[in-house]
């Protein structure tokens, strides 16, 4: 029989599922104000603005409540590096990744009740939540109220800067989603995790 942990709680879920969907509605009407022209645009501009500030609201309600309740359920110990030689655990785990999974070797770092990520997993969470979300909050909130940004630093547009930052970070969630979602595939089966993140129960190796 296989052997199961109980690592995504609800409260877990719901803010995944809500942030997944979120991000979804924020790329797209992101990509179309970034690509509207007067006649031809994926979604109306006056819309996609709407749109994309009332999910960014809803996103960082969303976020505080994942940072408090991370911190209070004690899950923010699987954001914390912890173990000596990391950077040695990240090559090991891009070695599995790149070579070891295609040689059917066991992976180095299972999932257990104690190691709810592989390191390299872990590194993208923690640079993605509390790297990149905290950027794109306070540029987006820097475009949206326009008058507090900074006039000019270093000779160049202080609101071209924020807007250069916002773009890139949003570019930055965007390929994490990919990449993330093709990750996790490779759970014990390919729907393993998947299945995880939708009743709270991930096997383990
Ligand atoms: C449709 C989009 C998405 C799908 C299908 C998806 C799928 C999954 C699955 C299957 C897991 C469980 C496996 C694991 O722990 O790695 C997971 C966990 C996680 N995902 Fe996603 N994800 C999506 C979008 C996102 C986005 C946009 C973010 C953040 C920007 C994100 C951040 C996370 C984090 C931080 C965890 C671990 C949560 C924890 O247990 O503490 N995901 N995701």
């Amino acid at each position: 029989m296989t052997e199961k942990v109980y690592h995504y709680p609800l409260w877990i879920r719901l803010w995944h599922v809500f942030n997944a969907l979120l991000c979804l509605v924020l790329i797209v009407t992101g990509i179309s104000m970034q690509f509207s022209e007067p006649n031809r645009s994926l979604v109306p501009f006056d819309l996609a603005v709407s749109i994309h500030n009332s999910a960014a609201i809803l996103l960082i309600i969303n976020y505080l409540y994942f940072l408090i309740v991370n911190r209070l359920s004690g899950n923010r110990m699987h954001y914390k590096i912890t173990e000596k030689g990391y950077v040695k655990m990240l090559i090991t785990q891009f070695r599995y990744y790149t070579l070891g999974i295609f040689r059917g070797e066991k992976t180095p770092f299972p999932v257990s009740e104690v190691r709810k990520f592989n390191p390299l997993q872990q590194f993208a969470y923690i640079v993605i939540l509390y790297w990149f979300f905290p950027l794109i909050i306070i540029t987006g909130l820097g475009l949206f109220f326009p008058e507090m940004i900074i006039t000019r630093i270093f000779g160049i547009s202080g609101l071209f800067l924020t807007d250069l930052f916002h773009i890139l970070s949003g570019f930055v969630v965007s390929m994490f989603m990919i990449v993330h979602i093709y990750f996790c595939t490779m759970g014990t089966r390919l729907t393993s995790l998947f299945k995880g993140m939708i009743n709270g129960w991930v096997e383990i190796h």
